[in-house]
């Protein structure tokens, strides 16, 4: 499906609510389905990766009603409740249902095929195949298991001290997920901390978790209680408005709602340093996440370099920061970000090459890009190559540009955010 956008004439003003946060949709589904009794959610993302999870976990027995969109009941039947399922699971464009279900998957003794969409099948899978095995897990799959379609027999597991090559909270989930299922602390250390939603969510659902620093522990065989959860608006949708009110003239936007959680906040940080004027208020703390209202003005914006601890703190942002640097005075710098290279697209190639035909100066590096603001960007026809944050990061881009920007294969924003093009257009 093709998208058509126009330059914006006027300013984006308002308040709005973003759908709930992928990342603690999948875990509320995940947790709620081993622990006991029934799990509430409210503000779950009924995005299309979500209900991946939701599929999986019902092939696996496990009850989930949805009482109204984004109101699910999730009725957990225990640590080890799950049956050995049927049909084979299929994630999606998933990546966080695969690497969070082989975990959990990896603590069942029974046989389970995981498999994915074209984009999933071609991410790397090794980084969670390797230390499920030295737990104990049998795996395979194609490339011998470092792509999907997956085999997995579980069960028997030992606890493990995981050094991960990598920042990467899937990789942590799925094995912290992996360590409930055996006696002892399993425990993953980081090169840089990721996103800490699943230690979090443990926590309040009985789990014994430890973090310090980049390094956190889980005690095995807990007994988790089902949970009422709250999930906030997502940071990582909520970015793309915050950087279309932020290089639209005269906008003042509020944000109501967003999860403010510090390892996935980098976004903030980083537009407050190239000169966003954005502030947090009435900040709470709603099921153990930090919750806060965010309002942005527009701003003039200068170049900066994003790099080192910051960037698995805003490693799904940068498509649309790269969209705020071409509107910025200067050269941003975006660097250490070789992660992007197995996202759902290469996201470096993506956002070069499809931000460059709308005129803006931008180069790849071998792990980021460098980007010289202030060029006029010019509207044409782009691909988000059913990418969605790819689809999302142009259609801010083409509200900037002049004339009219098409994006092809933009029905991939119900990955994450059904309604986007919706929303963006009522402004
Ligand atoms: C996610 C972790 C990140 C992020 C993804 C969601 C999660 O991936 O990019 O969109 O929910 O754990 P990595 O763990 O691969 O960095």
């Amino acid at each position: 499906m093709n998208e058509v956008i126009k330059g914006i004439s006027g300013k984006i003003q308002g308040t709005l609510s973003v759908p709930g946060d992928k990342s603690i949709s999948h875990r509320a589904v995940l947790l709620g389905s081993i622990a006991e009794g029934r799990t509430e959610i409210e503000g779950f993302l009924m995005g299309e990766d979500c209900l991946s999870t939701v599929a999986c976990v019902r092939k696996l027995g496990i009850e989930v009603e949805t009482l109204a969109p984004g109101q699910l009941h999730v009725f957990g039947k225990g640590l080890f409740g799950w049956q050995e399922p049927r049909e084979i699971l299929d994630a999606g464009n998933s990546g966080t249902t695969m690497r969070l279900m082989l975990g959990l998957l990896a603590g069942h003794p029974f046989h389970a095929v995981m498999k994915g969409d074209a984009s999933l099948s071609s991410r790397p899978m090794a980084r969670v195949v390797d230390p499920l095995r030295a737990m104990g897990a049998r795996i395979d799959g194609r490339n011998e298991g470092k792509n999907a379609p997956l085999s997995i027999r579980g069960g028997n597991l030992h606890p493990i001290t995981y050094s991960s090559p990598v920042s990467s909270a899937q990789v942590k989930s799925a094995v912290l997920l992996a360590g409930l299922f055996t006696e002892g602390e399993t425990t993953v250390i980081e090169p840089a901390k990721s996103r800490d939603h699943t230690e979090t969510m443990l926590a309040s659902f009985g789990a014994q978790v430890k973090t310090t620093g980049c390094i956190s522990t889980v005690k095995g065989l807990p007994r988790l209680k089902g949970e009422k959860i709250m999930v906030p608006g997502d940071i990582s949708s909520a970015a793309f408005f915050l950087v279309a009110a932020a290089i639209t003239p005269g906008s003042e936007l509020m944000l109501k709602n967003i999860g403010v959680n510090p390892s996935r906040t980098g976004i903030i940080d980083v537009l407050k340093r190239m000169g966003a004027q954005i502030t947090c208020q009435n900040e709470r703390i709603e099921a153990g996440e930090p919750v806060a209202d965010i309002q942005v003005k527009h701003s003039h914006l200068q170049g900066i370099t994003v790099e080192g601890d910051d960037i698995p703190r805003l490693i799904d942002e940068i498509p649309v920061l790269a969209v705020a640097a071409a509107h910025a005075t200067g050269t941003t710098v975006i660097k250490d970000a070789g992660e992007l290279r197995v996202k759902e697209t290469d996201r470096i190639i993506s956002v070069v090459s499809q931000m460059a035909a709308l005129g803006m100066d931008i180069e790849p590096r071998e792990d980021g890009m460098v980007i010289r603001g202030g060029r006029t960007l010019k509207g044409t026809a782009v691909n988000s190559f059913h990418d969605h944050r790819i689809a999302m990061a142009l259609a801010v881009a083409g509200i900037s540009a002049a004339g009219v920007t098409t994006i092809e294969n933009a029905e991939s924003v119900k990955i994450s955010f059904p309604g986007f093009f919706e929303m963006l257009k009522s402004f």
